[in-house]
């Protein structure tokens, strides 16, 4: 158990952190402790584990985050599904094999915790607060139930005081898998943090503190704070609350005291002014942080930190959706919660890397898909300035999966809803809520009435955001005024029905809230090139031509198209921006296939081709030249093998071994002549190949080159990270490429490379991006797919040095060091 300052918003200054933060977790009335170390941990059912007396030491010890699933080994009967995917437009059941990812994460599993939290006396309050457990966590602390949760994917909070005791504790969390309950890999077990919170007996609860800003001008923004308070005793009188709104420098720029009384109702208002605002934008992501003291007297009874921003945003009929007033469309993708290799357990640095590459690819939006995130990954939005939709549900009362949430709807949907709300309303990333996702109940008369429901309770709980939710059924949601009656109608997959749909919605706006899902195996090129839909090969890979696609589903440019066109449109969530575990389409009945092709990033986090052509359109900041395919065709030589280049520049030549194949310019006459410049019948010989970039008065700006690869020579590493935190939880990603003696990545190479790691660091994982590859992520060795795999490597406590060594037989062996801190 490590006890930790409350949370770390690197938008805030250093000074900032040490002024907010140390000393908080002591002696300021409020003290949490993170709940990491020492767990024990074993599948099975253990009822009996709940007694204090229960012997576990021949169980696992594990350090949570942890994913109880992830070490495989992988299976096709692992909750294979026979089902009709109606949403796919199937005609009949059939078996599903890697539909959620092939891992066995079906059936019970119990963890225990004996933790000792020295600030918990007699008189003192104590909570407990899972971030997300998978699923059906049963908490058990000292032999006797404190509650229980349902939806693995929500966070949740319970008043332990009663239980706790001055001393040694014994926390047992029971958790339940069913077999076919998700439509994707869910992670299994104790996947998020759990905290235990020690305050004084009056204090502010979990999520205690709701701040909207009404008014925001150049001049200055009305902060509103509202604040609960509980008191054990019921006494409120001489009470008051001091709240200091500091900015990213550590400077105080508004304070506001308030006297309480019982009268208010245990929930307390606070107006302040800050001037001249810094407004947070995916740009410019600007934090405040709201200091919350509450006083009994002259004694601190709590401190209660709220990080937040100053933003406006605004959702438009035919203007579409405007932040701080400018209107912008959503660049935006789709995520499941996975981490590839590191299954559902989350860890901070592997979501900041998620968000660096896309960043990088001009990306601005995130949506959760299809539940709700885990708070790191809504901190690291709101620092690194991604806008979220947060959303909530994939299915409502009627089912997709003959185990899923339509069996908790009625029981848990406002629960569920008032959680993620509460949880989440404080983040500027936050810009929209989604009630769900292709939820069948469209086509149903009872679907409007469960909308409005849902819909209510957003209003209710944060009136300062809209209600989206991602629509298939076009034709029934429009008929039956399911669609009209929502804030924000998003539709999945149909950008050429964005038009009749408009003429019929009275919001006149609509939000592509799912769109793409191209599919591609990164480095496989098929031929001949042409589009194809649900296409498969005997290999069960697809084309990273990027021209392959589902029955229901587009390529990039058709969207990219309707988006241009329509002012009204305000943006899309592509699906999705990394592959994820499970999904396998189109080979959903095509074992070993067990992770998705629809990933902008593969499994690894290695950027598919389709990432440069979202980056030529989506970051204009940051000039793009890539071509697509590699020039190592052996076997090819004299055969139409086609050349793409993902640019924003407007026009470029292409030399073949030194000879000009022409010159392209980006034309309106198809939807993929105006995203990319495409050759399509030149014909592969051995050498090299060069574009030449020109701007828009034709001068040559910028060159690229790719070379036929040599025989396997040997690896070349390179990290996403040079130093990292000697914490024992931050992440180094590691790519190994196969190379020739001249350098050149050998794409087709798929040597079985193994990896060593010494000094201060460990071995974490492992993946190559191939969606059909059964070796596991943990073990530290993998075969290259088309020349790469990606490696994970972790710190220890103690700062140092880490050398990642990688060989492989018949290859230089390649070493590594990273310095760590
Ligand atoms: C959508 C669905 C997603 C995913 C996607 C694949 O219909 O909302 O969850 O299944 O299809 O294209």
């Amino acid at each position: 158990m490590n006890a930790i300052k409350i949370s770390l918003y690197r938008g805030l200054s250093i000074l900032l952190l040490a002024a907010l933060f140390c000393g908080t977790a002591q002696g300021q009335g409020r003290t949490e402790y993170l709940l990491e170390k020492n767990w024990k941990f074993s599948k099975g059912d253990f009822p009996e584990s709940v007694n204090p007396a229960f012997d576990d030491s021949k169980w696992e010890t594990v350090r949570i985050p942890h994913d109880w699933a992830i070490k495989g080994p992988f299976d096709g009967n692992n909750d294979s599904q026979n089902v009709q995917i109606v949403q796919n437009g199937e005609q009949t059941a059939s078996l599903k094999t890697g539909r959620t990812g092939g891992l066995p994460f079906v059936g019970k599993a119990w963890y225990r915790n004996t933790f000792v939290a020295p600030a918990f006396t007699k008189g003192k309050k104590a909570a407990i607060l899972i971030d997300g457990a998978m699923s059906y966590p049963k908490v058990f602390l000292n032999g006797e139930a404190v509650g229980h949760w349902a939806y693995g994917y929500n966070s949740f909070s319970i008043d332990i005081t009663d239980k706790m005791r001055v001393g040694k504790n014994v926390l047992a969390i029971g958790l339940e898998n069913l077999p076919e309950a998700s439509r994707w890999y869910p992670g299994a077990g104790l996947y998020r943090n759990v905290h235990v919170i020690i305050t004084d007996e009056v204090s502010i609860p979990v999520w205690g503190t709701y701040i909207t800003t009404p008014v925001i001008n150049k001049d200055f923004a009305r902060v509103k704070i509202r604040t609960q308070v509980n008191s054990l005793s019921g006494n409120y009188n001489g009470l008051s609350l001091q709240t200091t709104i500091v900015n990213a420098k550590g400077e105080t720029v508004a304070t506001a005291t308030k006297k309480l009384t019982t009268e208010d109702l245990n929930e307390f208002e606070q107006d302040l002014v800050v001037r001249n605002p810094e407004l947070w934008s995916p740009e410019t992501p600007n934090l405040y942080a709201a200091v919350t003291k509450l006083y009994a007297g002259n004694s601190l009874k709590d401190e209660y930190t709220t990080t937040f921003g100053i933003r406006s945003i605004k959702y438009e009929a035919e203007k579409g959706f405007s932040l701080n007033g400018v209107y912008r469309k959503f660049k935006g993708v789709c995520n499941h919660h996975d981490l590839g290799p590191l299954g559902a357990a989350i860890n901070v640095s592997a979501l900041r890397r998620q968000l660096v590459l896309l960043k990088d690819m001009g990306c601005d939006a995130i949506r959760t898909s299809h539940n709700m995130p885990a708070p790191e990954l809504v901190k690291l939005c709101d620092e690194m300035g991604f806008m979220l939709m947060v959303e909530s549900f994939d299915e409502w009362k009627a089912p997709k999966v003959s185990n899923g949430y339509s069996h908790l709807f009625d029981e848990w949907a406002e629960k569920d809803i008032v959680n993620m709300i509460h949880a989440n309303r404080n983040n500027p990333s936050v810009v929209m809520w989604s009630i769900g996702n292709e939820v069948p109940d469209q086509s149903t008369k009872e679907g409007g009435k469960i909308l409005k429901f849902l819909q209510d309770i957003c209003h209710r709980e944060d009136p300062t955001r809209p209600v989206t939710a991602g629509m298939d059924r076009l034709k029934d949601a429009l008929d039956n005024n399911f669609a009209a009656v929502l804030d924000i109608p998003g539709f999945n997959y149909k950008p050429f029905w964005y038009g009749e749909a408009y003429k019929r919605l009275p919001q006149e706006m609509i939000l592509g809230s799912e769109t793409a899902s191209t599919v591609s195996s990164r480095g496989v090129y098929k031929f001949p090139v042409v589009p194809q839909k649900m296409k498969m090969y005997d290999d069960n890979q697809s084309s990273s031509y990027d021209l392959e696609y589902c029955n229901w589903s587009q390529i990039p440019d058709d969207e990219f198209m309707m988006q241009d066109s329509l002012k009204y449109v305000i943006g899309e969530f592509v699906w999705t921006g990394f592959d994820y575990l499970g999904e396998p389409t189109p080979y959903d009945e095509k074992w070993p296939s067990h992770s998705s092709y629809f990933g902008i990033i593969d499994l690894a986090g290695i950027p598919k081709d389709r990432f440069y052509l979202y980056r030529s359109k989506w970051n204009p900041e940051k000039p793009t030249l890539h071509i697509v395919p590699h020039w190592t065709f052996p076997g090819r030589e004299g055969k139409v093998t086609p050349v793409f280049v993902y640019t924003n520049y407007p026009s470029a030549e292409l030399f073949i071994n030194n000879k000009s194949r022409g010159r392209q310019s980006k034309n309106k006459a198809t939807s993929t002549s105006r995203y990319r410049l495409m050759w399509n019948n030149v014909k592969y010989e051995p050498g090299e190949i060069k574009v030449v970039a020109y701007d828009g008065n034709g001068k040559p700006v910028a060159e690229q080159t790719v070379k036929t690869a040599g025989k396997p020579h040997h690896i070349v590493l390179e990290s996403d990270r040079k130093t990292l935190m000697a914490d024992g939880k931050d992440l180094a990603y590691i790519t190994a490429s196969v190379v020739d003696a001249n350098g050149t990545v050998c794409p087709d190479a798929e040597n079985s490379l193994n990896f060593k790691v010494t000094g201060q660091g460990a071995y974490k994982a492992v993946a190559n991006g191939d969606p059909t590859s059964l070796e596991l992520f943990h073990l530290p060795k993998m075969k290259a797919f088309k020349g790469k795999l990606v490696i994970t490597v972790q710190s220890t406590e103690q700062a140092g040095k880490l050398n990642l060594s990688v060989s492989a037989k018949g290859l230089k062996t390649a070493v590594l060091p990273i310095e760590t801190r």
